[in-house]
Parts: structure tokens; sequence; C-alpha cells
């Protein structure tokens, strides 16, 4: 049987993040220059649930029957196994490589869960369908991430511009005109589960405060939904730049995320922010053809270890769901 292999992008969320886990609507978009890849081989000689796992990004190789209950990769076969009543799974080999910087904030876990249950199902014979992968990829979410929105694994999954609200379907986004965004990666690693449990913490030591944030970003979220689909995109920036704020007000920036918004702002981005949980991982400027260059040598004189270049093109056809 020849090799079945299966990959899912990056992403990078526009503006919502953590007002989204408490019900306000968020934007994301996939990152295709990056991503994770699940590539399986039956093995013919092995006996049922022999199934070995090489990941040499986080130097892993070992047969899954090894790995701790509680490790992602094994959460994930067993909650697959489940939901396919499967009584065993046939011996293979499951090797997952990906060019996702972990814990950079671009859904590395989630992309990684994607594209092994769309690989291992379409190997059994019985691929699964988006929503049966983004709720599988989700499950391993919650026991890492304690709350997660969904959205992450949702944006992956379905590899495409969504709004989304918490618990509601979500909605593609069709953008009215091309947009450009430059991520800068800060170094730092951050833990999303961290900086979503301290944002609770926050939260529920001043619910009052941190409600009126959250309500404000989603509203601004909305402002840029509209400007998205109907323009004027030019107005697009200076929300990004005021979620950037209150992200701030939040407790979720950081010094070295500050000064990469500073650097884009200062060479002729439009907008700029953090982008996902932050304390580390990524900002994203909203550039052109005139300032992308400027903006580019201004992020990494200002310390980003890496560029990614999205674009958003006005689409053309509906996604599957
Ligand atoms: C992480 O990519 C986005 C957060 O809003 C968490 C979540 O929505 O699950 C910080």
């Amino acid at each position: 049987m020849p090799a079945v292999s299966a990959h899912a992008p990056g992403k990078t969320i526009l503006c919502g993040e953590h007002a989204v886990v408490y019900g306000q609507p968020a934007i994301a978009i996939p990152v295709t220059q990056v991503q994770a890849r699940a590539v399986v081989v039956a093995n013919p000689r092995g006996s049922a649930n022999q199934i070995r796992i090489t990941a040499p990004d986080i130097h892993l190789d070992d047969f899954l029957e090894n790995l701790p209950e509680s490790h992602p990769i094994r959460q994930l076969l067993t909650n697959l196994q489940n939901s396919l009543q499967l009584p065993h799974f046939p011996a293979f080999d499951l090797r997952v490589t990906s060019t996702i910087p972990i814990a950079g904030g671009m859904g590395s876990g989630a992309a990684v869960s994607v594209a092994i249950v769309r690989a291992v199902s379409t190997f059994l014979g019985r691929p699964m369908t988006n929503e049966q992968v983004s709720s599988l990829a989700f499950e391993v979410e919650k026991s890492y991430h304690g709350t997660p929105s969904g959205i992450d694994n949702t944006v992956i999954t379905y590899a495409h511009p969504i709004f989304f609200i918490r618990g509601q379907p979500f909605e593609s986004l069709h953008v009215c005109q091309p947009l450009t965004f430059l991520i800068a990666n800060s170094g730092i690693k951050s833990e999303t589960a961290a900086v979503v449990s301290d944002v609770r913490q926050a939260w529920q030591n001043d619910p009052h405060r941190y409600e009126a944030l959250f309500h404000a970003i989603g509203t601004l979220t909305v402002q840029v939904r509209r400007r998205l689909e109907r323009g004027p995109t030019e107005e697009i920036g200076g929300f990004l730049t005021a979620n950037h704020q209150l992200l701030q007000e939040l407790g979720v920036s950081c010094t070295q995320l500050d000064k990469l918004v500073d650097a884009a702002l200062s060479a002729g981005a439009q907008g700029a922010k953090l982008t996902g949980a932050g304390r580390g991982g990524n900002i994203l400027a909203l550039v052109n053809e005139e300032n992308i260059a400027a903006v580019s040598t201004a992020l990494r004189n200002a310390g980003a270890t890496n560029l990614y270049l999205t674009n958003l093109m006005p689409a053309t056809s509906e996604v599957e769901k």
C-alpha cells in the first residue's frame, strides 16, 4: 500500500484573540507558507496496534503504547479510534514533520492534529469530514489549553479566512481587495495555555474591567470584518493597532512584541499588533507594495527572528463544510 500523506497550514489571528474565549468574535486567517505534515505507511508484518511514531521536531521516535496517555498524539489517536469505532488499529508507521514554529502562536499543535487525523483516517479507508477533523483536533486543544475557543483548529482545518464566535458555526470571509500581512516572530516561545489562564485569573479578579476590554475588542473586530468585506480597507490598519493597545491593557503583550509593533508602524505599516496568545510568538503588520521592504528591514533590525508573508485575496469559491 502506498504512503498516505496529509498536511495542514499554520494560522494567524487578525483580531479578537483572548476576547474570543469570552464569546466575542475574532477573525483568523491561514498561513500556508508554513505546514504540518503527517505520512502514514502500512507495516504489513506488524501486529495490531503496533504504531511507530517519529516526529523529529520534538525528538520523538517511539511506539504509541509507550507514550503517556496524556501525550497529545496518543490522545488524538485514541479519540480517532473511538470515533471510528475500531476494535484496534492495523500496524503502521506515522511520521510527523512541521515547519510551523512550536509555541510561536501559529497553531503548530492544532495543525499537527489536523494533519494526523486526515492522514490516518484516509489510510484506514475512512476519510473524515472537515467537521470531524476539526472536532478531534479541538478535543486535544481542550486538554492542553484548558479553555480554547476553537478558533485555531477551525481556521487550520478549513484553511480559509474565518469570522468566528465560540460555540457558533463559523462564517467564511471574502475580502473585497487583496491585502498583505507580514508576520514577524519575536523568537520568544509562549505557551498559549499559560497566557489564557493568566487572563482568566485577571478577569476573575476584576470582571468589570476585563469584560469592557473584551467587548471593545469584539466591537473593533466587527468593524474590521465590515472593512475587509466592503472597504474601505485603508481603515483596517488603525483598528489593528487599536486592538494591540487593548491587548496591552489585557496584559498579554511584552517589551519585544511592543518593540516589533512600533518598528513596523514607524517604517510605514498601516497597522500592527501582536497575534495569538501574546507574551511572545508573533506580531502581524498590514503592509503594501510600497512599504513592505522597509517594514521587513525594520522588523529584522528590531530583532524579528523570522518573517512570513501572507496574502488575503478576493475569493471566488465557497469553503467545503
Ligand atoms: C490563540 O491562538 C488564541 C486565543 O484567543 C486562545 C483561543 O482562542 O483559544 C489566545
